[in-house]
């Protein structure tokens, strides 16, 4: 794929130019069968960014990332880990919806390496407006779309990282003295066979957070 780059405005001033400049994008086959283009959403000024992995099924037709089963699954977790909704952002590490047509239905697939490369310039356009003071990384794609392909959640979860340096590219992600904590996608909760107990430990990871931005 030729990537997303040449679709990112040079100089953007806000969000609201970001998206519009989204929808047309064409960087990775993705769009080709998608919908369209989901982009992130949230306060402008948000203290949290949420990177997801791609949207699903019911995003991919509304427009807005986490407004499906695991979005409202991840809103009933922040809202008890204490994190104010109206301090966030989220956002995907790929902006379109891949999936498979089995039977006439859509079956979601993950994104390869190359559409992460690929979506990456959005997802850096995104941090460079926000400045976040922390970025909640939401299960194994977004962790490898930022922190490399050696990333592990089951190994770095619920721990406060810095950033960037860790992050693989460093050097395009333009924010200083912002932090990163990792912890399980909401979809894996639901997919969990002890689902209390999985719940449990995203909720736990997500109030290191609130406490880390309190
Ligand atoms: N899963 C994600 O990673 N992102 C969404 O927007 C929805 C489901
Ligand atoms: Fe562009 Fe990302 Fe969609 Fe690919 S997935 S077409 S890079 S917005």
């Amino acid at each position: 794929p030729i990537g997303a780059q040449q679709w990112v405005p040079p100089h953007p001033r806000s969000i609201d130019e970001l998206k519009p400049a989204a929808a047309d994008c064409h960087g990775c086959e993705l769009y080709e069968n998608a919908t369209q283009t989901v982009f992130g959403r949230g306060a402008p000024h948000a203290k949290i960014v949420f990177v997801g992995e791609q949207p699903g099924d019911v995003e991919d037709r509304h427009g807005l990332p986490f407004v499906g089963p695991a979005g409202r699954l991840l809103r009933d977790a922040v809202d008890d880990a204490g994190i104010d909704p109206a301090e966030l952002y989220i956002t995907n590490a790929v902006k379109h919806f891949r999936f498979e047509l089995r039977g006439g239905r859509r079956i979601h697939q993950n994104p390869g390496p190359a559409h992460i490369t690929a979506c990456r310039p959005w997802l850096v356009s995104e941090f460079s407006l926000l400045k976040p003071k922390l970025v909640v990384i939401l299960g194994a794609t977004a962790g490898k779309a930022l922190l490399g392909p050696s990333f592990r959640v089951t190994r770095s979860r619920g721990q406060l990282m810095p950033w960037p340096a860790s992050a693989q590219h460093p050097e395009d992600f333009p924010v200083a003295e912002i932090q990163a904590i990792a912890t399980i996608h909401p979809s894996a909760v639901l997919r969990a066979d002890d689902r209390e107990t999985a719940y449990r430990g995203l909720v736990d990871d997500l109030r290191v957070a609130a406490a880390a931005v309190a």
